[in-house]
């Protein structure tokens, strides 16, 4: 059975790229998963900790991520969704972690950024995951958390090959192979869209309405080559190329087209209409998730009990899986 695991910082209500990069997976994951595997997801509130600020704002920031995440159709009774911070074994796991990780991948910064891909480690290897999706951003966090699975089980002389299974796997990137799992900010397509990113109409929220989405998807910046779309060129045309890849991250369930494959079909269409033709997909395919973010978000006595309701079990679940690996590693290390 697979075990999926991927993380999200609460920073924010999730953008175009969060979406189409990773969370659109998350729930295509869910929903494909066989009954035996297991789906944890987790808002790192800890790695949000690297940008310092304000307290009630983390607060809000938590649980309007919880929101989202139910919003794109996460279910609680199928994966446990959970606070990082809740869960003390994350915390625990990275530093028995950094004490055989190597510095050479981390570079010198606050020291909490320093280590923060060894927590991001703790967090998958915790949870004995074999799949974790994420956009193409994470992969390099990924090949060093496979790296501290090898470092630990060398520095500890744990063989790989026993009677006893290794205390960590290996855990496998699970990311698209287009470059939709890297969606580019709409107001300079060079640059990937961001969150930290200030100026407001560079990316799409997944609870922005109807009209916010056309105003920021008609004002994003193309170019002046061509009035048609032409050959895909992510190089030459990186805003129309942009634009394909989010009309593809939305094209049809079983079918995924490809930006490319997109670009073949619509050569003579005009920029303009590339831009109406994304608008409407983009409309389309967040409706269902902007009306559930609404009713996730009420501020109701009885909206705010059900969140909590679900915040536990998400905790739960992922407290006794944590702890089990946590129990072997203990013991493995001369802990317990
Ligand atoms: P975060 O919170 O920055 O982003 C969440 C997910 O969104 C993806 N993403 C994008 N994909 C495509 N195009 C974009 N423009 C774009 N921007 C963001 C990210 O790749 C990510 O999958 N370090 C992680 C959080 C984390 C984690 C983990 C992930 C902590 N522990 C364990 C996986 C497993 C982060 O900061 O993601």
């Amino acid at each position: 059975p697979k075990i999926i695991f991927s993380g999200i910082q609460p920073t924010g209500v999730p953008h175009l790229g969060n979406y189409l990069g990773a969370l659109k997976q998350w729930k295509d994951m869910q929903d494909a998963a066989h009954p035996s595997d297991k789906l944890f997801f987790s808002i790192v509130d800890l790695h949000a900790l690297t940008i310092p600020g304000n307290a009630d704002k983390l607060r809000r920031n938590r649980r309007e991520m919880l929101t989202s995440l139910l919003a794109i159709g996460l279910d609680p009774e199928r994966s446990a969704i959970f606070y990082q911070s809740s869960v003390s074994q994350h915390a625990e796991l990275q530093w028995i972690l950094s004490c055989t990780a190597s510095t050479g991948y981390l570079s010198p910064l606050k020291h909490g950024l320093f280590s923060y891909p060894i927590l991001q480690a703790a967090d998958i290897l915790l949870h004995q995951s074999t799949h974790v999706p994420v956009g193409s951003d994470q992969k390099q966090h990924l090949e060093f958390a496979r790296e501290c699975v090898t470092n630990f089980h060398s520095s500890w002389s744990i063989p790989s090959s026993s009677s006893r299974p290794p205390i960590f796997r290996y855990p496998q990137t699970i990311s698209l192979d287009s470059s939709s799992s890297r969606i580019m900010s709409l107001s300079d397509p060079t640059k990937k869209m961001s969150k930290s990113d200030p100026v407001e109409k560079s990316k799409i929220f997944i609870s922005d309405d109807e009209g916010v989405i056309r105003a920021k998807i008609k004002s994003a910046l193309t170019d002046s080559v061509s009035k048609f779309v032409g050959e895909y060129d992510s190089v030459n045309r990186p805003g129309v190329a942009n634009l394909l890849e989010i009309l593809a991250g939305f094209s049809g369930g079983g079918e995924r087209k490809t930006g490319r494959e997109l670009a073949e079909e619509l050569k003579g269409e005009s920029l303009l209409g590339l831009k109406t033709l994304t608008a409407d997909a983009v409309v389309k395919g967040l409706a269902e998730v902007r009306e559930k973010f609404r009713q996730f978000g009420e501020d109701t006595e009885q909206n705010k009990a059900r969140m909590r309701e679900i915040e536990d079990i998400g905790t739960r679940r992922a407290r006794e899986s944590a702890e089990r690996t946590m129990e072997r590693v203990r013991e493995a290390i001369g802990l317990a």
